[in-house]
């Protein structure tokens, strides 16, 4: 029986593919998120609830705290957003998002660690239970079907990879676990063979760490040197800093697309320019861009390019770096074994072509369907008009931010990423993501691996909130009610 997927499953395969995965033990109720999906879903998820906007007014209200003593008060938004542009509707993509209509500590879910991790759409958690469930193979290795099936699925990941990022080229996609390993790479490879006594690297004071410490690690080893592209106090980097520092010297230059703490995107074509005018390499760390905007690598003339697959709605463990062609030809193996060799001999070893000479062992490739997945999914979307919401989002955001008394929000650089860091002043930034998580709000609180970033402001830790395309006016209201509370307890408690 050939199965609508047109991959030939026998009969068996095919009614095992009907078979619920995940914790359900047998046939149930119809999860309500999944109720819209054209056709049954094939795949049950645990503990579905009922959407949040269905869902009842909880019977017993949370006992009171010390963040919950103070009936919220909701400022009127100063700005709201007109109505999503066309082209985008918020509910629809909602509904793709099952944990977005769970509860935590008895209240709807109100997902604002987006910049942590984005949450999956049932289309990227159905292709990753596929794959384990009834596609499981190893990939370009093997004789049979599944081989074949699971190495296409495989490479066409790739392709929507270098879709997303604006290359025509494949071969310029490496698979890596994520932004962090695809700059230890680059470090390590191209670090290695091209850094030298004395060679400068320009790392900006956004940088989270991933985009610091592997440069920390071969600048030591190759006794280069790390010079800091400083930030200006609404968190813009400092242009006429970054021209000053570039020179003769300078070999690399490592650029956030967009800061996780900062929200600051940077003018990433206009200094790669400058980079390149000095004969310097400049390695992008998309991490926090990809799911926010259109990014094209051709573009921008990025020689590296770096994101984390489950920071666009793809699941953990699987990333990407972009390298022109040159680059990654011209790099040695950085960690060798299976699938990156054309052979072996104890006498002489030679290394395939790239990507896979920079692919050494079996990948992630559940993580590469799930990956594919969500590249579909967001292929699927009107981009341009999704970043317009999520920047109307964030415009609304921030002024709404603004009238929590003694919030101070770091950075504002103009077209920033809904990256909202905080402080309240007189709380400590751990006690606010805890209160605010009693009322079933996620943000997160700390240094938001990216110390220096913080630093830059006097600071060690504050809450930041991060906004994804799923987000709406009524979760920022949310949090804004909560922050209200927060401070309406404290300044009971003060009296
Ligand atoms: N880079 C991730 C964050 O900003 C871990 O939370």
């Amino acid at each position: 029986m050939t199965t609508p997927d047109g991959f030939g499953r026998s009969a068996g395969a095919g009614q095992l593919a009907a078979v619920p995965v995940g914790l359900a033990s047998g046939p149930g109720p119809l999860p309500a998120a999944l109720a819209h999906a054209g056709g049954a879903p094939r795949y049950w998820l645990p503990q579905q609830q009922q959407p949040a906007a269905a869902a009842p007014p909880a019977t017993t209200p949370p006992a009171p705290t010390a963040s919950t003593a103070t009936a919220p008060t909701v400022t009127p938004p100063a700005a709201p957003p007109s109505a999503p542009p066309s082209g985008f509707d918020v509910e629809a993509v909602r509904r793709d998002f099952p944990q977005l209509h769970r509860e935590v500590n008895g209240r709807p879910l109100v997902w604002l660690d987006n910049g942590a991790t984005t949450l999956k759409p049932r289309q990227v958690v159905e292709a990753v239970a596929e794959h384990y469930a009834m596609e499981t193979s190893n990939v370009h290795r093997g004789a049979h079907s599944l081989a074949k099936q699971a190495t296409q699925v495989y490479e066409e990941g790739r392709q929507a990879a270098a879709e997303l990022l604006g290359t025509p080229d494949q071969g310029e996609i490496v698979f890596v676990r994520g932004t962090t390993e695809a700059v230890n790479l680059v470090a390590q490879s191209w670090g290695r063979a091209n850094l030298g006594v004395g060679d400068e690297i320009l790392v900006s004071a956004a940088e989270h760490h991933s985009n610091l410490v592997p440069w920390q690690l071969i600048a030591e080893e190759r006794r280069a040197r790390i010079r800091p592209i400083p930030l200006l106090p609404d968190g813009q980097l400092d242009q006429d800093a970054y021209r000053d520092l570039l020179g003769s010297r300078t070999k690399m230059v490592a650029l956030t697309h967009a800061s996780n703490v900062l929200g600051t995107v940077p003018p990433v074509a206009e200094m790669t320019a400058l980079a390149h005018r000095y004969g310097a390499k400049v390695l992008v760390d998309g991490a926090q861009a990809v799911a926010h905007f259109p990014v094209d690598v051709t573009a921008l003339d990025a020689d590296f390019y770096a994101f984390s697959g489950h920071k666009i709605f793809a699941p953990t463990g699987i990333g990407v770096l972009f390298g022109k062609r040159e680059l990654l030809e011209a790099m040695p193996p950085w960690q060798g074994g299976g699938n990156m060799i054309d052979s072996v001999s104890f006498g002489e070893t030679t290394y395939a072509p790239i990507p896979h000479r920079l692919e050494a062992g079996t990948g992630h490739i559940a993580g590469v369907a799930g990956l594919r997945a969500a590249l579909q999914y967001l292929a699927g979307l009107d981009r341009e008009a999704a970043t317009a919401y999520e920047d109307q989002l964030t415009a609304y955001a921030m002024g709404a931010l603004a009238t929590v008394p003694g919030l101070q929000l770091i950075g504002n650089a103009p077209g920033k990423i809904g990256a909202l860091t905080f402080l309240l002043v007189g709380t400590d930034p751990m006690a606010v993501a805890g209160a605010l998580d009693q009322q079933g709000i996620a943000v997160r609180a700390g240094h938001h691996c990216a110390q220096p970033a913080l630093a830059a402001f006097g600071l060690q830790a504050a809450v930041r909130a991060s906004l994804a395309l799923y987000n709406t006016v009524q979760d920022v209201d949310a949090l804004v009610a909560a922050l209200q509370a927060v401070q309406g307890a404290q300044g009971a408690q003060a009296r």
